[in-house]
């Protein structure tokens, strides 16, 4: 119904709304979870095309929408979207009259209003368009520490799916270490070996955590790790946030 609507022509990409098609969990420092929608609000306003408008310009400009984002950045009007919250509780999901976890629900502002947090500006185009754009893997897995999933069934289909399908068309399991994919703070998480591997890992521990290698990390030789997992443990991760994603707060543990 959104795709038929006027919604579905927008004039430009830089005045299209996103919105999240799944929920998502906000996890707190005290491992208490809130549902969450996330909104993304163009500042240019949400605008859109007729029918005939954009019959004339995809004949006339195939890459209409490409060429308009593009000369806009380079012509320093950076697009900008305002970041907006939905958060409620379970209870608060058990009282509404639909599933929040069927993704073709949205939830009503009057039910929930949308906190704004945060925005986004794109900056910059990209400096080489294969290596950049060609090559990024984007992936509804990866989550940062305070974010979880749901049981929202068409999310568990894509947290496995795009992975899977990266593996392949990035030619095998260190995508990751490609440099558009690769984190700017070194990882230590004893991952190893695979096809195109692009770091020389030392050691013989390929897991963690693990009680050869010092838990996590030392096997990769960073002088700095056992201070930080002396700071930041594994159990202070699961305290702060929960089992289930203290594994990957391990991960990420030299930037926070
Ligand atoms: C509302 C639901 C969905 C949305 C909005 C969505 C959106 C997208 C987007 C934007 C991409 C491009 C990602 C990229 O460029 O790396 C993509 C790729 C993909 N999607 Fe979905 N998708 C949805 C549902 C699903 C489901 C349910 C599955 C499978 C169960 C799935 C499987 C895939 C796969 C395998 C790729 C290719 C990944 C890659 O090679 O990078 N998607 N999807």
């Amino acid at each position: 119904m959104w795709v038929m609507s006027d919604r579905g022509i927008p004039r430009s990409l830089r005045m299209i709304q996103g919105f999240g098609v799944h929920t998502f969990r906000l996890v707190n420092a005290a491992g208490e979870a809130h549902f969450v929608k996330f909104h993304w609000k163009p500042k240019l306003g949400i605008h859109s095309l007729v029918w005939d408008e954009a019959v004339k310009i995809a004949g006339a400009d195939a890459d209409f929408h490409r060429r308009d984002l593009w000369d806009a950045i380079e012509a320093g009007e950076y697009p900008e979207w305002e970041l907006g919250l939905q958060i409620f509780t379970e209870d608060q999901a058990e009282g509404f009259s639909f599933d929040v976890l069927d993704a073709t629900k949205l939830i009503p502002q009057e039910l929930v209003p949308v906190t704004p947090v945060g925005r986004m500006v794109l900056n910059r185009n990209p400096d080489n368009f294969f290596a950049e754009t060609e090559q990024v893997a984007f992936c509804a897995a990866h989550v940062v520490p305070g974010i979880d999933f749901s049981n929202d069934p068409l999310l568990a289909g894509r947290i496995h799916s795009y992975t899977d399908a990266q593996i392949t068309r990035l030619g095998g399991v260190n995508f990751h270490e490609i440099p558009i994919n690769a984190p700017l703070a070194p990882v230590h998480n004893n991952q190893r070996d695979g096809l195109h591997r692009q770091a020389i890992p030392r050691g013989k521990v390929a897991y963690e955590p693990n009680s050869l290698a010092g838990g996590y990390g030392q096997a990769c030789g960073c002088p700095s790790f056992m201070e930080l997992t002396c700071s930041f443990d594994m159990m202070t991760a699961k305290r702060r946030y929960g089992n289930a994603i203290a594994l990957r707060v391990n991960v990420t543990v030299e930037k926070t």
